[in-house]
């Protein structure tokens, strides 16, 4: 027998809707979050919401409909399933050793040249299989999904040549047709690092004239789906000229621009990114006053990575002053080998202690806001009518308690479009 509907998530003590409308917030709005208290929700059989009011008004409206699911959810908050702005999951070699050197005293910069942190993995990963690859992504992203993360932006960038970065590309397609729980938006990330044996203009080029008019043909031909183009602007890496016509290069194949900035030296990310017309830039510790006008007035998200700055004992970026002067500020994991992290929770948890941003900032940065750094907020990031029913349900009747349990909140089911895939 068919149903009316596919789930009733029905009487939760409060259903954060975030926003309704709007693609992202910012400025004072991000404090201002829309709440349902004894809230219940109808999703279709698309996995889409339907419908969202009080229990009493919809009890009423929906009392002659039947129900594939229903979830009593009293006692319970729900939230919309995070969104992760910025990850790099694909990729092999363990790099726990580094832990103990940056404890000593090691900076990102002397790990990288003792000959680890990101030419490590790419050593491991060109070595390793498309299935190998795979095989070591499902788990990561089970462990996001636990944690409430129903859709990541994923990069390539350890492999930095053609045949290992379309590995990666084609790993996380593979991943995004193949795993239910975690929608992944998948970014070309080949000027992650110089690779040995090269300079910046070779690296260039090469990225340039080799590496995208390969990942153009594969695309073309349905082998890969990636949105994005990302370069690690950076002393010693790709500088403000190569980034420029690297991120330049992307776009001219309908690639937009959401990349690394400013993380360990000021490379005017936030003024290039106005040049361009970039989406998002990663990181910012130290961006410039100038530049943060810039990316407010592009407008470009400010994915902002809170447990990179802790892991290597940075200053924090200045998100503060980012929400004042209207930047739009999302939030990432920065999940890699260098900050082993899937926890949203936590990373909300960090914004709040170490960036000073509130909980309802943070927790609009790790959903609507995230959502729109990477184009996806008129289907995601927010429990309206017509979004997807990406849910996280959290047994705790008020919703805060995902922040401020910071390391293993009481998340009792995750719904991915109205399908239950965690619980
Ligand atoms: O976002 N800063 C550059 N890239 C990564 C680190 C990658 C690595 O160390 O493997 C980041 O933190
Ligand atoms: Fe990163």
């Amino acid at each position: 027998m068919g149903f009316d509907f596919k789930l009733k998530i029905s009487n939760a003590a409060q259903l954060v809707v975030i926003s309704k409308g709007k693609p992202f917030l910012i400025g004072k709005e991000m404090s201002n979050i829309e709440i349902i208290e004894n809230g219940t929700m109808i999703v279709d059989e698309q996995g889409i919401i339907f419908d969202i009011g009080t229990y009493w008004e919809m009890e009423d409206k929906y009392k002659d409909k039947t129900f594939e699911k229903v979830l009593d959810c009293t006692g319970k908050s729900v939230l919309p399933g995070f969104v992760d702005g910025h990850t790099h999951p694909v990729f092999s070699g363990d790099r726990v050793h580094e832990f103990a050197m940056k404890l000593a005293g090691a900076t990102y910069l002397d790990v990288h040249k003792a000959g680890g942190g990101i030419q490590f993995t790419i050593s491991h990963t060109k070595s390793s299989t498309e299935d190998e690859l795979y095989q070591l992504l499902i788990p990561r992203l089970n462990r996001m999904l636990k944690n409430g993360t129903t859709l990541i932006e994923a990069k390539s960038g350890y492999g930095l040549e053609t045949e290992t970065e379309m590995k990666m590309l084609k790993v996380l397609d593979r991943a995004s047709k193949q795993f239910q729980g975690v929608e992944i938006v998948s970014t070309y990330l080949g000027g992650h690092a110089i690779p040995k044996g090269m300079n910046a203009a070779e690296a260039t080029d090469d990225i340039i004239n080799k590496q995208l008019p390969e990942l153009k043909r594969l695309r073309d031909a349905g082998e890969i789906s990636p949105s994005n183009i990302d370069v690690f602007l950076e002393k010693g890496f790709f500088e403000y000229d190569d980034t420029k016509r690297i991120l330049q290069a992307g776009k001219d194949i309908g690639l937009e621009c959401n990349f690394h900035g400013d993380e360990l030296s000021y490379m005017k990310s936030g003024e290039l990114a106005g040049e361009l017309g970039c989406r998002a830039i990663s990181h910012l510790e130290k961006v410039s006053e100038e530049g943060m006008k810039a990316m407010a007035s592009t407008p470009t998200f400010a994915v902002l990575l809170p447990t990179t700055a802790y892991i290597l004992r940075l200053e924090c970026p200045p998100a503060r002053r980012m929400i004042e002067l209207g930047v739009p500020v999302a939030l990432g994991s920065d999940f890699n080998p260098n900050a082993h992290c899937l926890s949203m929770p936590f990373v909300m948890n960090l914004a709040c202690v170490l960036m000073k941003m509130n909980m309802n900032e943070s927790l609009v940065a790790a959903t609507l806001n995230a959502a729109a750094s990477i184009n996806k907020s008129s289907t995601h990031g927010s429990l309206e009518v017509g979004k997807f029913a990406d849910l996280v349900i959290l047994s705790a009747n008020k919703w805060e308690h995902i922040i401020y349990e910071m390391v293993d909140p009481p998340i009792s089911h995750v719904f991915k479009k109205g399908n239950l895939v965690f619980s």
